[in-house]
């Protein structure tokens, strides 16, 4: 078959690395899957910046939305984030050609997840979003496809790199909260705006998502009960280490006799605990399941290199011809299914 023509929008850290991964990976990506993979398109406003790739083969856009319109593409890879403006109406756009969209954006998903997943149906598009939630850890895949054989009670975990980060220096070196911040925003870990990752949002988003994929619920974040850090203090931490225990930001997603409780808010976990040891920039995310028990994916959930390692991880899932449905069921059947059976709260 004919490469896939793939168009990034935005090339941000996570943009480039991407470009980089395919670069370096593209031949055995060909190989594993059967179909080469292309950047051909990329839409971003500075040409001229320095972003250690090479852009000159590229169709260059400046408008997203453009680009999702017009570019001749047959993927659309969304990196530009928000949960409305360009991101959505560029991913709307993408989707209503029938072009398969890859995003990174938790925030658009958690808002706009169920229209968008029944545009990608009613168009014979997938919607992939690996990247969107954990960074580097291959939890959807892991919820859609091993854990389908499971009923699925709890999953909770670490879902916020730049917070698990803070909280780590602020324990081991005693720095401020907002020098921990800088360096995290200096390393390509924080959102654009860093108040998403500290007030609980972002976790908030990735945990909707989770929710979704486990239980089978429409993704909603406007029910969960989020408390973030910025109220922690070195003391704070000292206090709960005194007792045996250290502050991790958890997002909780757990079957109730009345529904799916769904909570995000810093946690004294004992130290002995293995969630206790997941430090710096890594997340974790703990899926306890009926007939397997409990498992638990670590690893880095934000950066460059491991949220691109995602995005082609659902590149290759389409060039392999994979076409799972989006939500972990038919997008269609979402609604009607999910309000007759179960009540977010
Ligand atoms: N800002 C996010 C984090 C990026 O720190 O986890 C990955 O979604």
């Amino acid at each position: 078959a004919d490469a896939l023509k793939v168009g990034i929008a935005g090339l941000g850290t996570v943009g480039a690395a991407v470009v980089q991964l395919l670069s370096k990976h593209g031949g055995q990506i060909a190989t594993k899957t059967g179909r080469a993979v292309t950047v051909t398109a990329v839409s971003a406003r500075d040409r001229t910046r320095d972003r250690g790739i090479d852009v000159s083969a590229f169709e260059w856009f400046t408008d997203p939305v453009e680009m999702a319109r017009t570019a001749d593409v047959d993927i659309f890879v969304e990196l530009i984030g928000g949960d409305n403006g360009p991101a959505e109406e560029s991913v709307r756009a993408a989707l209503a050609r029938g072009i398969h969209v890859v995003t990174a954006n938790k925030a658009l998903l958690a808002r706009h997840g169920v229209e968008l997943a029944v545009l990608a149906e009613a168009n014979d598009a997938c919607l992939n979003y690996e990247a969107a939630v954990a960074g580097g850890i291959p939890i959807v895949k892991t919820l859609r496809e091993s854990m389908a054989s499971n009923d699925i009670s709890r999953i909770y975990g670490i879902l916020n790199g730049t917070c698990n980060y803070i909280l780590t220096r602020m324990e081991a070196e005693g720095i401020s909260f907002q020098d921990c911040l800088s360096d995290a925003q200096r390393l390509g870990y924080a959102e654009a705006d860093p108040t998403f990752d500290i007030e609980g949002n972002d976790t908030a988003h990735k945990l909707a998502i989770l929710t979704s994929l486990a239980f089978g619920t429409e993704i909603s974040s406007d029910d969960i009960y989020v408390e973030g850090i910025t109220s922690i203090t070195t003391a704070d931490i000292q206090a709960a280490d005194e007792l045996g225990f250290r502050i991790k930001l958890l997002g909780v997603a757990q079957r109730t006799d009345t529904g799916i409780e769904q909570r995000v808010h810093p946690t004294m976990v004992p130290k002995s605990s293995a969630i206790a040891r997941i430090d710096g920039v890594l997340n974790a995310v703990a899926v306890d399941g009926d007939f397997v028990g409990e498992i638990v994916l670590v690893g880095p959930g934000a950066g460059g290199n491991a949220t691109a390692s995602s995005v082609v991880a659902d590149l290759a899932d389409i060039a392999r011809g994979d076409e799972t449905p989006v939500l972990g069921m038919p997008a269609a059947e979402l609604n009607s299914y999910q309000r007759a059976r179960m009540r977010l709260h």
